[in-house]
């Protein structure tokens, strides 16, 4: 069991956000299941994102990798509000949702959270003494926008976003807030993260050092990355082509498993390490490439509280997630 400020993740293994935890089915079908500690939802924008036929996944044929197009889910946020409400009310655990939002301005984004603290405050979640169902991700790292590079590669432009959350923190100190963060290469990365994030941390009145943000979830895909469709199940037997529509698109699965551990210990060292005491509380989620038992042993021994798969969630559905208990 690993409490993240409000929410209790019981197992500590989830879905991360992706287009398998987009409709009302799939998210019905990962609460159920003993075998996720937490349900996280498909980014969601404030007014739905418009996706076409270039939006795609397709699955590697000689390793377990999805490369996909897809930027964020064709569904607004009311219809996760509204999805998560109904599986809630109807629940009987403590089990979470994790809401995966983003928005590039400050407006929008409070308009969201304002959405999900009314979703909140109507499932009494904003209550001091149980643990909260109710969490937001902010994904910052989505490759797949055209025109928009992830604007986790520059941390620091991020901040006037970042101080929305932090105000919803301030006023409601139950509220639980991640970061979904991008793949790093280098440590100087790590590092403008971390100390952008611990330029937010406040004292409290009664002396207490807090950080509004709870956890990092690392990482999202990596970028950039092209397949070519010979390299895929839904090959036709081309050999020139290209795997998606865009040619470039995010790689997830067990090529970026390697970098993934290296993402999630590098942030895990800095944080136990750091003389703020407020980001030592922060948790790490660890995510890339975890396909197994072994995987998950991986995450944790790097320092991730919370272990998180899509690309096994894609390739084997909800029942994957059986082998990692
Ligand atoms: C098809 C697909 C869709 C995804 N959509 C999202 C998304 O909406 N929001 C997000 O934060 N990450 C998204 N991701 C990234 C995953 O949450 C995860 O970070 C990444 O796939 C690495 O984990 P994995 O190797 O277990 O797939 C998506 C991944 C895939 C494969």
């Amino acid at each position: 069991m690993v409490d993240i400020n409000k929410i209790r993740i019981e197992p500590p293994i989830i879905n991360s956000s992706c287009a398998w935890a987009s409709e009302l089915a799939q998210l019905e079908e990962l609460y159920n299941s003993p075998h996720t500690g937490a349900v996280t939802t498909r980014t969601a924008t404030l007014d739905g994102f418009t996706e076409d036929s270039s939006h795609a996944v397709v699955f590697g044929h000689t390793s377990a990798s999805t490369p996909n197009s897809y930027g964020y889910s064709p569904h607004p946020l009311s219809s996760y509000i509204r999805w998560t409400q109904s599986i809630l009310s109807r629940g009987t655990n403590s089990k979470p949702f994790i809401i995966s939002i983003t928005s590039n301005t400050v407006n929008e984004l409070s308009q969201m959270v304002e959405h999900i603290q009314e979703l909140r405050r109507t499932l009494g979640d904003d209550s001091e003494g149980s643990p909260s169902r109710i969490a937001i991700e902010l994904n910052t790292s989505c490759p797949n926008i055209r025109g928009k590079p992830p604007p986790a590669y520059s941390f620091t432009t991020l901040l006037p976003i970042l101080e929305v959350l932090t105000h919803a923190y301030r006023a409601d100190r139950t509220l639980t807030i991640g970061l979904k963060l991008a793949p790093y290469l280098a440590s100087f990365q790590f590092e403008e993260v971390v100390e952008s994030v611990a330029s937010l941390s406040y004292d409290l009145e009664d002396g207490n050092r807090v950080n509004p943000f709870a956890f990092f979830t690392c990482t999202n895909t990596v970028g950039n990355s092209l397949f070519f469709a010979h390299q895929t199940t839904s090959s036709l037997g081309e050999t020139n082509a290209y795997a998606l529509g865009p040619i470039l698109g995010g790689l997830a699965g067990e090529p970026i498993h390697a970098l993934s551990l290296g993402n999630v210990y590098s942030f895990a060292h800095l944080l136990e390490s750091h003389k703020d005491k407020a980001m030592r509380e922060i948790k790490m989620i660890g995510v890339g490439g975890v396909m197994d038992k072994s995987g998950v042993q991986r995450m944790k021994k790097v320092g991730a509280a919370v272990v998180g798969c899509a690309t096994l969630l894609g390739r084997e559905g909800v029942k994957g997630f059986e082998k990692l208990a």
